[in-house]
């Protein structure tokens, strides 16, 4: 199997986990298209009557372009359940996201949704977290401080930029600092010093949020639980 046959695979696996009547969260990245892909196609065959909200511009517009109702956190604060991809997926789901940019975002629609589970195939199942650079949303200002602070760290930060050399920018107007750390031994510590620098909006590990993880492969999908 392919890792985009897996992750169809499990975009399908994940509809199933959505009902009638409920407030969803949408993901960010290819799996999440795909599920949002299939989401939209159950809703438009089986008259599934949801509302979402979703953790980029770019989620929100393609749900919108399948005649999905989408709406904000102001006006659905909770949501039933959030689904989306991750980078890494480690024992306990303790996760690295943010390879697509969205990880502010996404861990705000996480931590409005009763239950947040994790699509993915299994290539992105690991024993360690950090192979995976670990993202960090910066405000534009504090660049150079945050850049400093982080390589005290040992954590190794790379600006993101687009392959035109041009600064990424997030759906907030921030810069993303990918940290290439390499193996977090202790990701509760690592979460802790990057979140304690003045200048950082966010860091891509989602520790302790994660409920469920679908993993596709070439047995199926295997349900993972924290
Ligand atoms: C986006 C994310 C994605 O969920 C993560 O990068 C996985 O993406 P993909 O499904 O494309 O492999 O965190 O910010």
């Amino acid at each position: 199997m392919t890792q985009d046959e897996a992750k169809r695979l499990v975009a399908r696996r994940a509809v199933q986990f959505v009902e009638d009547g409920m407030a969803v969260g949408l993901g960010t990245g290819t799996t999440s298209r795909m599920f949002i892909e299939e989401l939209g196609a159950k809703v438009k065959a089986a008259g599934l009557k949801i509302r979402c909200v979703a953790s980029s511009d770019a989620s929100h517009d393609l749900a919108k372009s399948l005649g999905m109702d989408v709406t904000t956190l102001a006006e659905l604060p909770t949501l039933d359940v959030y689904i989306d991809g991750a980078d890494e997926v480690a024992p306990g789901l303790a996760l690295i996201k943010g390879g697509g940019g969205a990880l502010l975002r996404e861990k705000i629609v996480a931590s409005s949704a009763k239950r947040f589970i994790v699509v993915a195939d299994s290539t992105k199942v690991v024993e360690h977290l950090g192979k995976f650079p670990l993202p960090v949303e910066v405000v534009k200002m504090a660049l150079p401080k945050v850049q400093t602070k982080l390589t005290e760290l040992g954590l190794k930060p790379q600006l993101r930029k687009y392959p035109d050399g041009s600064i990424y920018l997030t759906d907030e107007n921030n810069y993303i600092l990918d940290c290439h750390v390499g193996m977090i031994t202790d990701p509760v510590k690592t979460a802790a010093d990057v979140r304690a620098i003045i200048g950082v909006v966010e860091h891509g590990l989602f520790l302790h949020m994660a409920a469920l993880a679908l993993i596709a492969g070439d047995d199926g999908v295997l349900e993972l639980q924290p």
